[in-house]
């Protein structure tokens, strides 16, 4: 960027921070384009969309160093920019800290196989979504009546609600995972 340059994209830059002031309402965020965003005006959403920041979702996952590489304005005004931009689109970006204490919740359950738990490093985890995939009858719908069962013995306030989509669920299966252990039967026939 030649100096001419840098010099205007800094004049730029303090124009563009007193509009920070004058931010759109909440309500405005809700729907907004790249002019909503506030330090973007007509010169810098043209610059952020000649380098590929086409609308808000764009800022939104972008660093500060990319949008200021993009149109020369200042660290502060970026990071509003991006801030703006992630609340307009409630993506739900959340702390290190709080994911850890989210993190802590976790339960690991058991396969039944402490071969195929450690593969897991110690088992299937709660509060995720997992996809087994394998060729047929390599024991995905298997899988997934173990769980059913094997989920409601770690926390015996758990619920498992199975959806079949493909009307294979078998109860004598969970019956058969389950019977050692008549509470746990009754429980998991209710499923
Ligand atoms: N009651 C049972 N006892 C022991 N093994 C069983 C029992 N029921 C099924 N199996 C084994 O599970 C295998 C089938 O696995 P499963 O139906 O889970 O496969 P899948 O991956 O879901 O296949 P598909 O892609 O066809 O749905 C069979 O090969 C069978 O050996
Ligand atoms: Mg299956």
């Amino acid at each position: 960027m030649s100096r001419q340059k840098i010099i205007e994209a800094e004049e730029e830059g303090i124009m563009e921070e007193e509009k920070v002031e004058i931010s759109a309402s909440e309500e405005t965020m809700k729907k907004a384009g790249l002019e909503d965003l506030p330090g973007v005006g007509a010169a810098t959403a043209q610059k952020l969309k000649e380098a590929g920041f086409a609308d808000t979702m764009a800022i939104a996952v972008a660093s500060p160093g990319e949008i200021i590489e993009a149109t020369g304005i200042t660290e502060a005004i970026a990071r509003k920019m991006i801030n703006a931009a992630r609340d307009s689109l409630e993506m739900g970006f959340e702390s290190g800290d709080a994911l850890l204490k989210r993190r802590e919740r976790v339960i690991k359950f058991t396969t039944g196989s402490k071969a195929f738990d450690d593969l897991l490093g110690g088992g299937f985890e709660t509060s995720s979504i997992v996809e087994c995939f394998g060729e047929f009858g390599s024991g995905k719908t298997q899988i997934a009546h173990l769980l059913a069962v094997n989920c409601q013995k770690t926390d015996p306030t758990a619920v498992a609600v199975y959806i079949d989509t493909e009307n294979t669920f078998r109860p004598e299966r969970i019956i058969q995972f389950a019977k050692e252990q008549t509470w746990i039967l009754t429980r998991c026939l209710r499923t």
